[in-house]
């Protein structure tokens, strides 16, 4: 990667070494979709469940994807290997453990209740392993971390209710609720009911607004004015709307971007969609979905978006204050965050 010199003459900035340190906050990642191919065969065997693969090299060539479809049809059989609130425990350990390593500080984490309910996987199975993971990786790793509850949005809205009113007995574990899964046919406007009364139950809302589909702005429209979410997951579409770009910057809504997982689904990352957000005052971020399927955790999706669109150290900097911003921290928590960001920014040079 390369080195950035600042315009006013400072020293030049390693971007590689910038990002690696640069403290992070991710905000859109599935907890299912951190499934490793090396764990996926290990749940697989001490679960005693054949998955049709015995080698990393096996799963891997599984994952052939260039849609948000395809990509599904590979990632909902393999959480068949997740049975025990132990696995659940080792999948999102292994991830923030992974997290931490790259500098992550505070992450928000999806997970998928009715991809395991439906097959019979109770939900306080699900919710007591990641409980457990959170509170290890937070005493053993440094790195705090809240979980948000998708719902399935190819499945019934009268599901999503059910599994609605069954997780408020999980409510301290959860901080918000988030929509996923196949947009197509599946509008915000079929959840509207769910968002409501997940609202009046004190849940914080985001919503996955996926990459170049079809009714990408009504969509988003949807979600931004009918639902009125706090946040929108991918949302990139949004720049052929100035109404809509307009209103995100009045309300101050974040999108959680992320440019590896972009070029697996469409055929590019949309930096420039991305950037042009930034550039235009958007709470966009940097993030990295389906990490596992993707190939690509924090530090390589800001890696990827810098060199694709040639980003600076302030850039950069940007990105990750976006994020503290736009979290659902408390305030107290997210000034301490911020503070640690523009003391990283201040030890090369750069100023707030
Ligand atoms: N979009 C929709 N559903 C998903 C995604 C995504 O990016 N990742 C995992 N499930
Ligand atoms: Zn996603």
């Amino acid at each position: 990667m390369s080195t950035h010199t600042e315009s006013d003459g400072a020293a030049e900035i390693d971007l590689a070494d910038f990002i690696a340190g640069l403290p992070k906050c991710e905000l859109h990642v599935h907890l299912e979709g951190t499934l490793s191919p090396e764990l996926k065969l290990a749940l697989a065997e001490r679960n005693g469940i054949a998955i049709g693969q015995t080698t990393v090299a096996e799963v891997e060539a599984t994952y052939q994807f260039d849609s948000l479809a395809s990509f599904l049809a590979v990632y909902y059989p393999a959480m068949n290997v997740l049975v025990t609130a132990d696995d659940f425990r080792d999948l999102a350990y292994a991830y923030l453990t992974k997290a931490a390593s790259q500098g992550v500080r505070y992450v928000e984490m999806f997970f998928d209740p009715q991809a395991h309910t439906g097959r019979g996987v109770p939900f306080s199975t699900v919710i007591e392993g990641y409980r457990q993971a959170i509170v290890a990786a937070r005493a053993e790793l440094g790195i705090s971390a809240e979980l948000i509850m998708c719902f399935l949005r190819d499945l019934s809205a009268e599901f999503a209710m059910a599994t609605l009113m069954e997780s408020l007995a999980h409510k301290d574990w959860i901080i918000g609720v988030g929509l996923d899964s196949d947009e197509r046919d599946n509008p915000p406007s079929k959840f509207a009911a769910v968002f409501a009364r997940a609202r009046q139950e004190g849940y914080l809302l985001t919503m996955h607004c996926d990459i170049d589909q079809v009714g990408s702005i009504e969509n988003i429209r949807q979600a931004l004015e009918d639902i009125g979410v706090d946040r929108i997951d991918h949302g990139t579409n949004i720049v052929e709307s100035p109404a809509l770009v307009d209103h995100v910057k009045r309300r101050g809504v974040g999108l959680t971007c992320c440019p590896v997982s972009n070029s697996f689904v469409t055929d590019d990352m949309k930096a420039t969609e991305i950037v042009s957000l930034l550039r235009d005052g958007v709470r966009v971020t940097v993030n990295s979905d389906d990490p596992a399927y993707f190939g690509g955790y924090m530090t390589e999706n800001y890696a990827a978006l810098a060199d694709h669109a040639g980003l600076a150290p302030a850039d950069l900097l940007r990105l990750a204050r976006n994020a503290f911003e736009v979290a659902w921290l408390t305030p107290r928590a997210r000034d301490a965050y911020l503070a640690d960001l523009e003391a990283y920014a201040a030890g090369f040079g750069l100023a707030s």
